[in-house]
């Protein structure tokens, strides 16, 4: 689609949607992309921001400021968050209105914060012009009242930055890359699949989805590769070096985050191993730091009881539910015998053959990195993980847990009866967990190796 500039008259007076509408006869189906100041800022990264606030804000008050252009996908191609508004979208759009509706509601009522300090003024002159308005427009009662209706219901609903459709029109090529490469990968070793999704766990589990996993060690930073869940046990890092390459061929240059590239590469393992398939969201920008300690403290250790793993996936904001469901994954892929080697020597509830068999590899002393897999079919996601652990068949501690008299009882019993349902809150949980703690707008950075900072 080419650049179609329509000026709607000299005066910035903001003409309704209809108004445009009339004068512009099948616009009601495009989007239309609205300019309200005069520039689009010259940097990348500020100019995503300001397109998606001003384009969200414009239609969700049902304004429109007074140059509009029908989008130019190609031109904005990069610039961020813009795309079709579906579903998705409407989360910002209504962020970027109650934003708008909160400060002039804030000044109406004596506070002069939101555009406070400079710095504020700037990101968010873009909004004056329709800022302005809402002022104007608060100082009626009944205005008034139909914000504290809007803000009760939108109350309950969750906001989230990302979008499954973020990369859709900035490079439409990305996913089906990564894919492929995933796809190879897992052709060629079938535990890469295990390996690639643990990646995404270890990596939203420290500080959020931001691709700190990646990043090697430096005078600065202090690699999460060698702590002690990942030392010498989290593998895949070339796999997602070999997709960021290409994506970033496919794409033209980087615009496809480290973070992204580790949540989509995780779904297309599971789904090489014929697990569900889910949409993934996406956004994520990758991180500027790493932490070592930070990693430590919240990746969850094999030797963990129920309470504790409980403890751990509510500091992520998880419940018991995501805790079952996640840790499904270790129907997929392998441990080593010191993650194991205390359960099979010295618990009680543990299947005796089970024990003598695992035993036979993993011996009391040496040994250490021997693998056992995590159920009896490491390559394939079932349910048989589950009804291991109602066997006592449990290889680590901490997935026994899960089915020893505890609370989560009968929700192992429920997935190891129902792939289905298994199936099901696993791709929730997946798109729960990777929910947390996204870097966007203008935080963090999209790297152009994922192993360093720009
Ligand atoms: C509930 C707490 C969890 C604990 C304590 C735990 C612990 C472990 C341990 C100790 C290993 C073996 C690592 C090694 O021996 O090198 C492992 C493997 C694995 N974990 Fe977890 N894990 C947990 C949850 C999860 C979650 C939530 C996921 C994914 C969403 C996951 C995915 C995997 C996968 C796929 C493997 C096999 C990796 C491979 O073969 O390379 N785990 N886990």
């Amino acid at each position: 689609m080419g650049e179609e500039r329509i000026e709607i008259g000299a005066n910035p007076e903001f003409p309704t949607n209809s108004q445009i509408q009339n004068s512009l006869p099948g616009l009601e189906n495009s989007w239309v992309w609205c300019e309200i100041s005069s520039k689009i800022p010259e940097n990348l990264d500020e100019a995503a921001v300001w397109t998606t606030s001003i384009k969200s804000t414009a239609l969700a008050l049902d304004v429109a400021p007074s140059r509009c252009h029908k989008v130019d996908w190609t031109r904005l191609a990069g610039l961020g968050r813009v795309g079709e508004g579906r579903g998705g979208r409407l989360f910002s759009r209504f962020a970027g209105l109650m934003r708008l509706i909160t400060a002039g509601l804030l000044e109406v009522l004596g506070f002069d914060f939101f555009f406070a300090g400079e710095r504020r003024r700037k990101t968010y002159r873009g909004h004056m012009e329709v800022y302005n308005f809402i002022k104007k427009k608060m100082a009626s009662r009944s205005f008034l009242f139909i914000y504290v209706l809007v803000m009760f219901s939108l109350a309950g609903m969750a906001f989230s930055d990302l979008s499954d459709d973020f990369y859709h029109h900035i490079c439409p090529k990305a996913l089906p890359t990564i894919k492929r490469v995933v796809e190879d990968a897992v052709r060629k070793e079938r535990r890469m699949g295990a390996s690639l999704l643990r990646l995404h766990f270890h990596d939203c589990f420290v500080n959020g989805c931001d691709a700190s996993i990646l990043l090697d060690q430096t005078s600065t930073i202090n690699s999460e590769k060698t702590s002690r869940a990942n030392n010498n046990s989290a593998r895949g890092f070339e796999v997602i070096d070999k997709i960021k390459s290409e994506v970033d061929k496919v794409c033209g240059r980087p615009v496809v985050s480290c973070a992204d590239i580790l949540a989509v590469a995780a779904r297309d393992s599971v789904v090489a191993l014929h697990g569900p398939s889910w949409k993934v969201k996406l956004g994520r920008r990758d991180s500027t730091t790493a932490s070592r300690t930070a990693a430590n403290d919240n990746i969850p250790t094999p030797f963990m009881d129920l309470a504790a793993l409980i403890k751990n996936f509510k500091k992520q904001g998880l419940d018991e539910e995501d805790l079952v469901a996640l840790s499904g994954s270790h129907t997929l892929g392998f441990a080593q015998c010191f993650t194991f080697r205390n359960r099979i020597y010295n618990e009680t509830n543990i299947d005796p053959t089970f024990r003598r068999q695992r035993q036979a590899n993993c011996p009391r002393s040496g040994g250490d990195s021997n693998l056992a897999p995590l159920d009896p079919t490491p390559a394939l996601f079932d349910s048989k993980y589950f009804s291991d652990l109602r066997s006592k068949k449990g290889l680590l501690h901490s997935d026994q847990a899960l089915f020893s008299g505890g609370k989560t009882d009968d929700l192992v019993e429920k997935y190891s009866k129902n792939l289905g349902m298994f199936s099901k809150d696993f791709a929730e949980s997946m798109i729960k967990m990777g929910d947390i703690k996204p870097l966007t707008g203008k935080r963090g950075q999209i790297r152009v190796n994922c192993r360093k900072v720009n």
